[in-house]
């Protein structure tokens, strides 16, 4: 095991939950419904028993035809709710409207300018059933896969939703992505219609998304039609035939459709995640263990309650904002905020004078973006009431306790539980979570939500305790994914064949005496940039495709703000100069191939890179260079005189 994997963290402090999280939260109402008397008690329970749990759970959503069997496991493949004829959006949408939140607020959402939109549950519902019926005169029948490539507005749930209404499966691209990186996604997935929008502002300065989007649709010969949203109302050229406007199309629209009844077991998106290769994962979802997963953890980890306005300040583009910010939510009938606001324009108080202003009573947001508030100081949040808040939450990288402690007492007032939640797009849901009647120790994520077996091992397998080694789960949940779309091969090899039959994280991790884990980061060759997955094969082959770029290797460089940074070791052709002006455009070569995210914050030439006798680039040695550590052992090198290159170079 490497020395990546020694435990860092030596973190001692415990923080209690309060007696009206004991009395009054949902899990403990459920677990004295139960007799179940204590934290330990449940875990132990429903481990002993997941599929009673799972299967109580289940029953809180409509289904049209009722299940046979709650779980069929033949590793690693599960399937759920067995023959169960069930649609995710009749959940979220028409089982309110039946049942009373049919004016209840679904999304409260405020745009940069300012501009304020609300949806009711009704509103919603209509809005979703035109759209649905358009995609349906589009062409799209069950099955077929719709590329969203939308900004944070409230027409991308809308979209989602009335794709799984048809029973259409939605891939959604992350608007920050560039259009390349929507053409390979959408390619991959063999979309039929495309859904997009003119333009939108970012700190006051537009992206014209369809204009990029022109640049790659001839290279998508799957796509017929393009939908385009108005937002920032600039002038397009509509290809006539194919592209047309969302509001054109929309207004003659019945706002009824019939929701496609789908076996529980089909799928509902495709969300693409980076991985140890170039080409990112198509990881699937399903309608209904989806559903029961996502919405029973938001349920009991974040306590949502009849009255809560919760805030999930996540982009929709990643697995955060399709879980918590689309579906769980709306199928507990809750409030949601939307908001497409960055967490620093126009001032780092933004955020706060939202809570204030909405009253906002649950926030989930990353670690990256508390460690920026942190560097902005306390002066900002304390001019604003927070005062409604009463639980916090964080997600998508390590949070250090530096940052729970800030989070904990100037944003929860040392009220308001921190609710550090680890999971993965593959895993859909919460997997490693406080609850709110659990301990806290700032920095841990604590532990496996009900039912769920997790267990750190070595190499050889061996069960590890208080020693990192690899974060693997032994059983299954509800939302796990059930594939990689079109690789099942590749499902098997990245997962699931290091230890059969039991789900390999890609996280190290250590889980001290008491049984709390310590998520300590990847273990494979995948960056976490501000919470963001991002694979250095993908960077490195976007690198690769310049014309000046001969070879190049891609490693995190630790940073206190955004967890790591892209540091890119270039090698050139000769007839290159390696100089200023060169770095500049291969950062706006890897911003047009992927995206600004994935931007290298460090390019470093060099003339040669460590690499084994059979030819693989030595990472490791490179990492432990930029991390100023020592580089070990390099008796495998064939090259060990690149080590001094990467000294001079950095
Ligand atoms: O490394 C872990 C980190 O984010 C990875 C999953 O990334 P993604 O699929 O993009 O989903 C992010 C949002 C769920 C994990 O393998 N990660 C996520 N949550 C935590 C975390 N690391 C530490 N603590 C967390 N709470």
């Amino acid at each position: 095991m490497s020395k990546d994997l020694d435990v860092l963290l030596k973190e001692e402090r415990v923080f209690k939950p309060s007696k009206e999280f004991l009395e009054e939260s949902n899990i403990a109402k459920w677990m004295k419904k139960h007799e179940i008397e204590d934290y330990e008690s449940l875990l132990e329970r429903t481990r002993k028993d997941p599929e009673w749990f799972w299967d109580e759970m289940a029953h809180d959503l409509e289904w049209f035809e009722d299940y046979d069997k709650i779980l069929d496991w033949k590793p690693p493949h599960a399937r759920w709710f067995l023959d169960g004829k069930f649609n995710i959006v009749y959940n979220a949408l028409d089982r309110h409207i039946k049942n009373g939140r049919k004016n209840k607020l679904a999304y409260i959402w405020e745009g940069e300018n300012g501009e304020v939109r609300k949806f009711t549950y009704f509103e919603l519902y209509r809005e979703v059933n035109r759209l649905s019926n358009a995609l349906k005169k589009m062409g799209i029948e069950k099955g077929d896969r719709v590329s969203i490539y939308l900004p944070m507005i409230p027409e991308l749930p809308i979209a989602m939703l009335a794709c799984a209404r048809i029973g259409a499966v939605h891939s959604v691209v992350f608007s920050g992505f560039s259009a390349k990186a929507f053409q390979d996604r959408s390619y991959d997935a063999q979309s039929k219609v495309a859904i997009t929008v003119d333009g939108f502002h970012r700190r006051g300065k537009e992206t014209k998304l369809k204009e990029n989007l022109d640049t790659v649709l001839e290279s998508i010969p799957s796509i017929e039609k393009v939908l385009v949203v108005k937002n920032t109302g600039s002038d397009l050229d509509l290809q006539e035939g194919r592209d047309f406007y969302w509001d054109d199309v929309l207004k003659d629209e019945s706002p009824e459709c019939t929701c496609e009844e789908m076996d529980s077991e089909d799928p509902l998106f495709i969300l693409y995640t980076s991985g140890t290769t170039g080409k990112p994962k198509g990881v699937l979802h399903t309608h209904g263990g989806y559903a029961v997963g996502s919405s029973t953890t938001l349920k009991f980890v974040f306590d949502i309650k009849e009255e809560d306005i919760w805030w999930c300040a996540a982009d929709i583009g990643w697995i955060t904002g399709h879980s918590y910010i689309v579906y769980a939510p709306l199928l507990l009938g809750t409030t949601s905020m939307m908001f497409e606001v960055t967490p620093d324009y126009p001032d780092p108080g933004i955020f706060w004078k939202i809570i204030e202003k909405y009253g906002i009573s649950i926030f989930y947001t990353a670690p990256t973006t508390i460690r920026m508030f942190m560097k902005f100081g306390e002066l900002w949040p304390q001019k604003y009431d927070l005062s409604t808040l009463r639980i916090l939450g964080s997600v998508g990288e390590p949070i250090n306790p530096e940052a729970w402690m800030w989070y904990y007492q100037f944003i929860g007032n040392q009220e308001c539980p921190v609710m550090d939640t680890w999971w993965q797009t593959e895993t859909g849901m919460h997997i490693i979570t406080p609850l709110p009647i659990s301990n806290l120790k700032p920095g841990s994520a604590g532990k496996p939500f009900p039912t769920i077996e997790a267990e750190i091992k070595d190499d050889a397998g061996n069960v590890l305790l208080e020693e990192g080694g690899h974060l693997t789960i032994k059983t299954p949940w509800p939302a796990m994914f059930r594939t990689l779309y079109k690789e099942p091969e590749r499902f098997v090899d990245a997962y699931w064949s290091k230890y059969p039959g039991i789900y390999l994280s890609g996280d190290v991790a250590h889980v001290d005496k008491e049984g709390y884990y310590w998520i300590q980061g990847r273990e494979d060759d995948v960056l976490n940039v501000a919470g963001h997955r991002i694979g250095t094969a993908e960077v490195e082959s976007a690198l690769v495709s310049h014309n000046a770029v001969v070879e190049s290797a891609v490693v995190g460089k630790p940073d206190p703000l955004k967890g790591e940074e892209i540091s890119a070791f270039v090698i050139l052709k000769q007839s290159f100069t390696a100089d200023d002006e060169l770095k500049n455009k291969l950062r706006s070569h890897v911003r047009s191939e992927i995206g600004p995210i994935a931007s290298p914050s460090y390019i470093n030439f060099v003339d040669d890179l460590p690499k084994t006798r059979s030819g693989k680039i030595m990472r490791r040695v490179i990492k432990a260079k930029v991390k100023g550590e020592d580089v070990g052992d390099t008796s495998t090198l064939a090259n060990p005189e690149s080590v001094d290159g990467l000294d001079k170079a950095i």
